[in-house]
């Protein structure tokens, strides 16, 4: 969730951690701080809020150290203000760390360094604990020193320390949380993020959980928590900086947005032969695997957990094999039947998200096959599953997904297919058809966002309604699960999605005048029924937005508005219905004057439980 940053080499290290901060504010926002090892100490400046509000107390100092660490945070223990972000010092100023995680086992060890050793906390967080803990063990050799504190700590925790008598050193340990070293000219980096370093480094090492790393300027050594030195390929990174940029929109969520047709193409390509034919290269899947298999779930969270929605519907569809969608935080709690004859299938951008990884590890413990949709190269859950199925989204930096969640819909309508051509529960004929609905959808994309002006109009109407329904059947009840997320986090304006046919048994209690209802309808085989559901709100005088496919001249008799989106086949609709819901919520958001990248109380990477 928060973010780290560290670099020794030659130059001030200040502005590169800045600069490395600001690419990572997206996970976390709270509060930024820095730590640079001077010839007179370690010096440390950190203040409540955004990284500008950090910059803004620095200005005109002298900031001179060439080793440093920052952080971004999204507070865990303790409110987010200036004595709990971080870095966080030892007692007399000798270590300074920064930490992502939770320390379970804070309490005690706090009260151990008061007793043992003297200790007064000066902040209310559990990250202080190290730094103290790193303290009071410290005898010249910081490596020495993590080693002993880590195997006194428990939690998930990934952390950098530096030490004021090892000025060109800097360590770092990861537990469960991501950690990156990257190789510069004369110079180390370490991250919680690849984005972090675009910059400046695109050969990275990616850290394995329970390793530390110590960089020095001029070399990177990687050791395992037996202190056993590692060997590590060097990964190279294909993003640019240029994807991690706005590129001149106001945005980032509306670059996302608009990045769609591309990387939903990209995406598509990937997996296609010249002859249209799926392939899944690096990814085993045979005709007497899918047989084995009795039961499939897909695990995930937040939008990742709604593009797993519509997997569910379109593994069914074509492969007929059923399928259990859960979300991540309950199937790790909720012992699921899971066995070798499971597959479990797990859906992430980051890759990082703590619930989804712990699933995984619980279904992969009880013999699953795992197979996973991720974004993110190298990240936790792509290198823990049996199989990546990658998104080519490039990096999203808006909290608020969008172009993950349309790559994830399309990896999973891809895999859909290719099982049901093995299993033979599709024609090869009907499977080319829906590849060629496919492959129109990067157009049919694109031509929605060139009407975004109609769904900009509509938003400005709408923006200051308290609450907005979503309505749907079908698949198109998943997509109003992920419309209605995408604009309570950014406009918090409150809203809740809801399965059309499921609104006479209850929440048509709410419906009065002037309530705002989004209603989905574009499953032509379920139109008549979408119909009378629509006619239910209207009964109850409700403003009506209805999303249809282009042609149907039906809807405007029910609905105050309506939104077209471009004719296709049923079972491809959520990628397309998904984008003007995405417009919208920008765009309300937008006229709302609020925060659209960094919307409170979110971090874009949950890395705690
Ligand atoms: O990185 P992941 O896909 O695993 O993240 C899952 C959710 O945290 C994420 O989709 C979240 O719901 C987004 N803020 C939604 O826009």
């Amino acid at each position: 969730m928060c973010g780290i940053v560290g670099y020794t080499g030659h130059e001030q290290a200040c502005p590169i951690i800045i600069d490395g901060l600001k690419k990572l504010e997206y996970r976390g926002y709270d509060s930024a701080g820095v730590a640079l090892v001077t010839s007179r100490g370690i010096k440390v400046r950190k203040k409540a809020g955004r990284i500008a509000n950090l910059e803004e107390s620095i200005r005109g100092e002298r900031m001179e150290g060439t080793t440093g660490i920052g952080h971004t945070r999204w507070a865990t223990h303790g409110s987010p203000n200036d004595l709990n972000a971080h870095p966080h010092m030892s007692m007399g100023g000798q270590i300074a760390i920064v930490h992502n995680g939770i320390i379970e086992n804070y309490a005690e060890l706090r009260e151990e360094l008061k007793k043992d050793y003297g200790i007064e906390f000066i902040s209310d967080t559990d990250s202080e604990v190290i730094a103290q803990l790193i303290g009071v063990l410290y005898e010249g050799k910081l490596e020495d020193a993590v080693y002993e504190a880590v195997s006194r700590m428990r939690g998930a925790y990934t952390f950098a320390a530096v030490a004021a008598d090892e000025p060109e050193k800097m360590v770092a340990y990861r537990k469960d949380t991501p950690l990156i070293a990257g190789i510069g000219r004369d110079c180390n980096f370490i991250a919680s993020d690849m984005t972090a370093l675009l910059k400046y480094s695109s050969d990275i090492y990616l850290i394995e959980n329970d390793e530390m790393v110590v960089c020095t300027p001029d070399k990177i050594q990687i050791f395992n928590k037996d202190r056993k030195r590692m060997d590590r390929q060097v990964l190279k990174v294909t993003w640019s900086m240029e994807d991690a940029e706005k590129g001149g929109y106001q945005h980032f969520m509306l670059k996302e947005i608009n990045e769609q047709p591309r990387v939903v193409k990209e995406t598509l390509e990937r997996r296609l032969n010249a002859d249209g034919k799926i392939h899944l290269d690096g990814i085993e899947l045979t005709a007497e695997d899918l047989s084995k298999f009795t039961k499939i779930y897909i695990v995930a969270c937040g939008t990742a957990y709604h593009a797993g929605l519509v997997g569910k519907y379109a593994i069914e569809k074509f492969a007929r094999i059923p399928v259990e969608v859960d979300i991540a935080s309950e199937f790790r709690y909720r012992d699921p039947f899971v066995d070798e004859n499971t597959l479990f299938i797990a859906i992430s951008q980051s890759g990082e998200t703590l619930d989804t990884l712990m699933s995984l590890r619980e279904a992969k413990s009880k013999g699953a096959r795992v197979l996973s949709v991720v974004n993110v190269v190298g990240s936790s859950v792509a290198r823990e599953s049996d199989d990546v199925f990658y998104t080519w989204a490039g990096p999203e930096i808006a909290v608020a997904s969008t172009k993950a969640y349309t790559t994830q819909l399309i990896c999973m309508y891809l895999l859909a297919l290719y099982m049901g051509t093995l299993r033979g529960t599709i024609t090869e004929e009907y499977c080319d058809t829906i590849i060629g609905e496919l492959r129109q959808m990067p157009d049919k994309i694109q031509q929605i966002l060139d009407g975004s002006h109609k769904i900009e109009s509509i938003a400005k109407l709408l923006y200051n309604r308290n609450s907005i329904f979503f309505i749907g059947r079908g698949v198109d009840s998943a997509v109003a699960y992920e419309g209605s997320l995408k604009l309570k986090e950014i406009s918090y304006i409150n809203s809740s999605a809801i399965a059309a046919g499921e609104l006479k048994h209850g929440t048509i209690a709410l419906m009065e005048p002037d309530t705002t209802v989004i209603a989905l309808a574009t499953q032509d085989r379920l139109f008549e029924k979408m119909y009378s559901n629509i006619e239910e709100v209207r009964a109850r005088h409700a403003h009506i937005l209805s999303v249809v496919k282009e042609g149907n001249k039906m809807i405007r008799k029910v609905s105050t508005d309506v939104i077209y989106i471009p004719a296709c086949a049923d079972e491809v609709t959520p990628i397309l219905t998904i984008i003007p819901l995405q417009l919208f919520a920008y765009y309300v958001a937008r006229e709302r004057g609020e925060n659209i990248d960094k919307p409170r109380n979110l971090a874009k990477s949950v890395t705690v439980e």
